[in-house]
């Protein structure tokens, strides 16, 4: 195992951060910590109902505010939310305190795993595929640049990918 204090998930939504995450981090022996979950259990609400109120905004503070919290510690694997990497102040602290795996989708793949979650705010509406394609033109530089190692998820069941990635680390 790398010796930075924490291994760090990032990627787009339906990349796998969150499921592989927890496979993995069972296999590693890590404490998993979803950056999403975290804020969800410490506002008691929802990250759609906080995008509702406060907008991104205040959504990007509380992740900036969680991630933080999060990464202080060790022995974590940290499953971060797909717009993590927006922030550059984020970027240098997942370096500073983790080992960073970006987790690699098509779109057309991300589109199918997402077809029937209706929870993610940036992708309410039907033209889903499109908003999809914006968000990886705009982000995928962000990801290569934050990113120790890179996985491709795609065609890959969850425990598979979660095995593979295992060997790698
Ligand atoms: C977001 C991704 C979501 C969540 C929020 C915003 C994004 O997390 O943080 O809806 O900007 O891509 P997941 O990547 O876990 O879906």
């Amino acid at each position: 195992m790398n010796p930075a204090p924490n291994l760090v998930l990032v990627g787009p939504m339906g990349a796998g951060k969150t499921s592989l995450g927890k496979r993995l981090a069972e296999r590693l022996g890590l404490q998993f910590a979803d950056a999403d979950r975290d804020i969800e259990l410490r506002t008691g609400a929802s990250v759609g109902a906080i995008f509702d109120y406060e907008g991104e905004a205040g959504f990007r503070a509380r992740e900036r505010a969680a991630l933080a919290q999060l990464l202080a510690g060790s022995g974590r694997l940290i499953a971060t939310g797909g717009g993590a990497v927006l922030d550059p102040d984020n970027c240098r602290q997942l370096r500073a305190r983790g080992f960073v795996v970006w987790l690699q989708v098509g779109v057309a793949e991300q589109a199918e795993r997402l077809a029937r979650d209706r929870s993610r705010p940036l992708l309410q509406g039907d033209d889903r595929l499109q908003r999809l394609q914006r968000l990886a033109a705009e982000r995928t530089p962000l990801y290569a640049q934050v990113a120790d190692l890179a996985f491709d998820t795609r065609g890959l069941a969850v425990a598979e990918a979660a095995g593979a990635l295992a060997t790698l680390l």
